[in-house]
């Protein structure tokens, strides 16, 4: 019997019509959008949604994030307030997530149980072409194993879930690269339930003050595991490296893997997720021992960094 490799589509016409097919018979696609790749399938149909879960090894109570072209595609799935309207205003399409209360348009499974949804516009052009041709809504979580690090490649899917889905539209590296920022928002106000792609601080521009709990094992987005964006070489943050480390700065390293040369966050944030994917197949490679990373600043787009860095270097239970 042959292996079943996942197909590899383009960005073309053919590519979109294929991922389309896919997604209509109740496929799962690896697809691009500007945070990181999604692993996509109908939000409508429980058992591609259930397939997801199998596919990631994800605990199944861990709800995901419904994606649509348009904020009039999201009003027929949750209840959106005023503040909730002023930010899908200000940062739609893109980097981010808002929980709302559902109308039970999608599979049970998608909301875990919930009564309330995740969902969010994506920006990527390719992304948008998808779910335009689609029609319908998407659920889509990152496309890694549950646990490890996420994608921001189409290399990175196919390295990670392989055969285990049916295709991947490889639309290029993700240029935020930081999954998105989840916000819940009710008559009280904004909470923060997970830090991303856009920065804390542009948000409470908009809304003011926004609330935080983000101690593990409490906070809200029950997917925002202590131990999640692991490496296979183990990762530790700042402190002094060790000789026998893999380091990663942040700012002009000379032989080593720095996530910036500029020190700049933004690009810090793009290139995160592909320099740990690099580390880590050059520490197994090289037999280094450990994956050092240097202390990032605590300011805008630093704090997401920091959430995934301190999440992927926390011991092993
Ligand atoms: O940028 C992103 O958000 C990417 C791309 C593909 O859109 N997606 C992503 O999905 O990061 P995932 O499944 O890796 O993370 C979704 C997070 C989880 O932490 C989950 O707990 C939270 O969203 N979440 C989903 N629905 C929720 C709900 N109803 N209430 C609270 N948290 C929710
Ligand atoms: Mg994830």
């Amino acid at each position: 019997m042959p292996l079943s490799y996942p197909e590899m589509l383009q960005d073309d016409c053919i590519g979109v019509a294929r991922a389309v097919e896919v997604l209509r018979s109740g496929g799962l696609l690896g697809l691009p959008t500007e945070t990181v790749y999604g692993l996509a399938a109908d939000a409508r149909d429980g058992k591609a949604v259930a397939r997801i879960f199998e596919a990631k090894g994800r605990p199944r109570f861990n709800p995901l994030i419904v994606h649509v072209p348009t904020l009039d595609h999201i009003t027929e799935l949750v209840e959106i307030g005023p503040n909730a309207r002023i930010l899908a205003d200000a940062f739609w399409p893109g980097a981010l997530t808002l929980v709302l209360p559902s109308k039970g348009k999608v599979a049970d499974l998608v909301s875990g149980g919930l009564p309330t949804l995740a969902v969010r516009v994506p920006a990527h052009p390719l992304a948008q072409r998808i779910l335009q041709a689609f029609g319908g809504p998407i659920a889509a979580p990152s496309a890694n194993p549950s646990g490890q690090v996420s994608p921001t490649r189409a290399s990175h899917v196919e390295a990670g879930l392989g055969a285990r889905i049916d295709a991947i539209i490889d639309g290029g590296p993700c240029e935020v690269g930081l999954e998105s920022t989840i916000l819940k928002t009710n008559d009280d106000g904004v909470r923060l339930l997970r830090e991303g792609g856009i920065a804390r601080e542009e948000v409470e521009r908009l809304v003011g003050p926004v609330s935080v709990d983000l101690t593990p094992g409490r906070v809200e987005a029950p997917g925002q595991m202590e131990r999640h964006y692991a490496t296979h070489v183990p990762l530790v943050l700042g402190g002094e490296p060790k000789d026998e480390d893999l380091c990663i700065g942040f700012g002009p390293v000379e032989g080593h893997l720095t996530l910036s040369d500029s020190g700049d966050l933004v690009e810090a944030a793009a290139r995160l997720f592909s320099v740990m994917h690099k580390a880590d197949e050059l520490a197994t490679a090289r037999g280094f021992q450990r994956i050092h990373v240097t202390d990032i600043p605590e300011v805008g787009l630093g704090r997401a960094i920091n959430d995934r860095l301190r999440r992927a270097s926390h011991p092993q239970a």
